[in-house]
């Protein structure tokens, strides 16, 4: 089993405190939720995790497996096994979808130990396949032209792919119609098991109707402020957030702005 824990975590953007004190763990074989309004810190916790550079973090630890994420840079991050799927994945012209992923494995592996052609389109077939993907997006330029919802896609190919220890998907169910959401939730649920842990980052709850999180967490303020399981996420889908808000007294959920 593997664990990536989030001790107090504080982080600065240009100087203002985003993140005021996240605590959060998890295990593998495990999948979490985040949720909460917009403007409370998710993303921020997710980019934090993966190193992005405008991103400070002025307190607090993240370890994978009592390993210092903080200490790596971001590619070690990635071969540490720590995969993001981004809420805005970027589109990278000049280079083929089937050619990235196939160099994103190969960069995880030693020398010599790369994946056989043979072997990487067999399994990029089958992945594509239930994902229900048209073959042709192998052979297209990285997110380019692709719509909101083959984007999406795209991210679970290469989590499918890449296989890591654990995944923080934000807002993968963002503009994705019924459809889409069912085919992502598939390949997301086919990951679930011994070797993966999962953090979906989700404002709505119906992502949560095709995958049942084993934790749901709720943040507010730069803070993970209440923590249960899927019936959490229900009682949100049902009253808001307004309840939360009342038993923590707050008026303003969100990270807030400087005075
Ligand atoms: N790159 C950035 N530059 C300045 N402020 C940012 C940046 N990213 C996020 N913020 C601010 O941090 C707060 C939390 O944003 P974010 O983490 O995106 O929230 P969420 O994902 O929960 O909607 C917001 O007030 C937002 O304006
Ligand atoms: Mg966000």
């Amino acid at each position: 089993m593997s664990t990536l824990e989030i001790k107090g975590l504080h982080v600065e953007i240009e100087g203002k405190e985003i993140l005021k004190g996240v605590d959060l763990t998890i295990n593998t074989n495990e999948i979490h939720a985040v949720m909460g309004p917009n403007g409370t810190g998710k993303s921020t916790l997710a980019s934090a995790i993966m190193g992005h550079p405008k991103y400070e973090v002025t307190a607090g630890t993240v370890t994978l497996d009592g390993e210092d994420v903080l200490a790596m840079e971001v590619d070690e991050r990635a071969q540490a096994g720590l995969f993001l799927g981004m809420q805005y994945p970027s589109e990278i012209a000049g280079v083929t979808n089937a050619d990235f992923l196939r160099s994103a494995i190969n960069a995880k592996r030693e020398e010599g130990q790369e994946i056989s052609l043979m072997k990487f389109i067999r399994e990029l077939d089958g992945k594509m396949e239930l994902l229900e993907m048209d073959q042709d997006m192998a052979q297209r330029y990285l997110n380019e032209g692709f719509s909101g919802g083959e984007k999406k896609r795209n991210e679970i190919l290469q989590l499918m792919m890449l296989k890591p220890k654990f995944a923080i998907l934000d807002e993968i169910d963002s503009g994705l119609d019924i459809d889409a959401l069912k085919v992502v939730s598939k390949g997301i649920n086919e990951m679930r098991g011994e070797g993966f842990g999962c953090l979906i980052i989700t404002h709505y709850q119906r992502l949560l109707n095709y995958i049942t999180p084993d934790k749901v967490h709720v943040m507010m303020q730069g803070r993970v402020v209440k923590s249960g399981g899927p019936e959490l996420a229900q009682k949100l889908e049902a009253q808001g957030y307004d309840w939360i808000k009342e038993e923590l007294g707050i008026e303003d959920e969100t990270v807030g702005q400087e005075a």
